[in-house]
């Protein structure tokens, strides 16, 4: 049942509502769908196959392209979603293009994150991967490290002749990226202390100015397949942060990304805008009635909430934040310090309260 916790807003038209779902422990639990998401998802469609409801997927998780996790996510769940129905944690690091862009930058994270900011435009990326094969030893343990040393060796061999365009000897890294999930934390870190407190340098010096060091998010925990959640970005950096801080002199200057922030929740916003009007291009819907592509409610469905359910009433209007106990979030009463304007057991039960509120 239904729980409300602030009051309804007054009937708006069919039009004035958008959806920002999140997708670990909300719609996904690993690779599997979760709370009815499949069907959830269906009720924004037309007959026809249109989109009929404006939606996207607001995650602070990556890794990949967002044109390559749309056609992940609409195999998973059986609709069709755009690349613009995605915006992951590292989809704003576009913005830093134009002062990146011709610039060596060292990125990390699991699965293709130099595929990633190369997409975005960046022209001079290397993956931490790549970068630490330029050092012999770097990692004193790699040799224990079976799932690493096959590409370590691969590289070792004659690894100035790899990676043509860039010279790590003589090109300072100007700028570092967590774009996912770190794979391999000791090394990682490790490294990313070597070029950090280097100022940008090579791993022997340990001086120079901190080049800027870029998080997608900073999640403490999040809902993976596993039962009980697990370490996420946030956990990642304050290990880094620690260490850092004990072996350097100054402390560790970094940026994240990614919900809570206000400003992912007012790009979703523009984002949704722009899906509506394309919704209104699709159905055939005059010109006259696209004039506003402002939303009476923009519904968040979270299950983290000190980070969907905050950042959505942080953003203020028009966001009503949706707590689900699918993830994260598993209490029986509302959230005590971040609370939702509604709780509800899955997605599927936040979409029917959606429709019908909607009308
Ligand atoms: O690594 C993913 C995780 O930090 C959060 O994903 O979809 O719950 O925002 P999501
Ligand atoms: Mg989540």
């Amino acid at each position: 049942s239904w729980r409300f916790f602030s009051q309804l807003r007054s009937s708006p038209d069919r039009s004035s509502f958008g959806i920002a779902f999140d997708i670990d422990g909300v719609i996904l639990r690993g690779r599997v769908p979760i709370g009815g998401s499949p069907q959830a998802l269906r009720r924004l469609y037309g007959d026809s196959g249109n989109l009929k409801i404006p939606f996207l997927f607001l995650t602070n998780g990556g890794g990949i392209p967002e044109s390559r996790r749309a056609s992940e996510l609409s195999e998973l769940l059986g609709v069709k979603i755009l690349p613009s129905q995605v915006v992951q944690g590292h989809t704003p690091f576009k913005s830093l293009l134009k002062r990146f862009e011709n610039e060596l930058i060292v990125v990390t994270g699991k699965g293709e994150p130099a595929l990633v900011m190369s997409e975005y435009g960046f022209k001079k990326v290397l993956s931490l991967d790549e970068y630490a094969a330029y050092f012999d030893n770097i990692d004193p343990v790699s040799q224990y490290k079976t799932w690493t040393t096959k590409q370590a060796f691969n590289h070792h061999s004659n690894s100035k002749d790899l990676f043509p365009r860039y010279n790590v000897f003589s090109d300072r890294v100007k700028a570092t990226f967590v774009v996912s999930d770190p794979v391999d934390w000791g090394r990682d870190i490790q490294v990313l202390c070597d070029i950090l407190r280097s100022g940008g340098g090579l791993p022997m010096q340990n001086n120079g100015q901190q080049p800027p060091l870029y998080f997608a998010a900073d999640d403490l925990e999040y809902q993976a397949a596993f039962p009980a959640e697990r370490l996420g970005m946030g956990a990642f950096r304050i290990a880094l942060e620690n260490i850092f801080n004990r072996i350097h002199h100054s402390a560790l200057v970094y940026k994240s990304f990614g919900k809570p922030n206000s400003f992912v929740f007012k790009n979703a916003e523009t984002v949704l805008r722009q899906i509506k009007a394309s919704c209104h291009d699709d159905n055939g819907v005059g010109n006259e009635e696209m004039a506003s592509l402002d939303f009476k409610t923009l519904y968040m469905i979270g299950d983290n909430p000190p980070v969907d359910i905050k950042g959505a009433r942080q953003a203020g209007d028009p966001w009503f934040p949706i707590l689900t106990r699918t993830g994260v979030f598993r209490g029986k009463e509302n959230h005590a310090e971040f609370p939702a304007d509604l709780v509800v057991d899955t997605v599927e039960e936040a979409v029917e309260y959606i429709l019908s509120k909607e009308g």
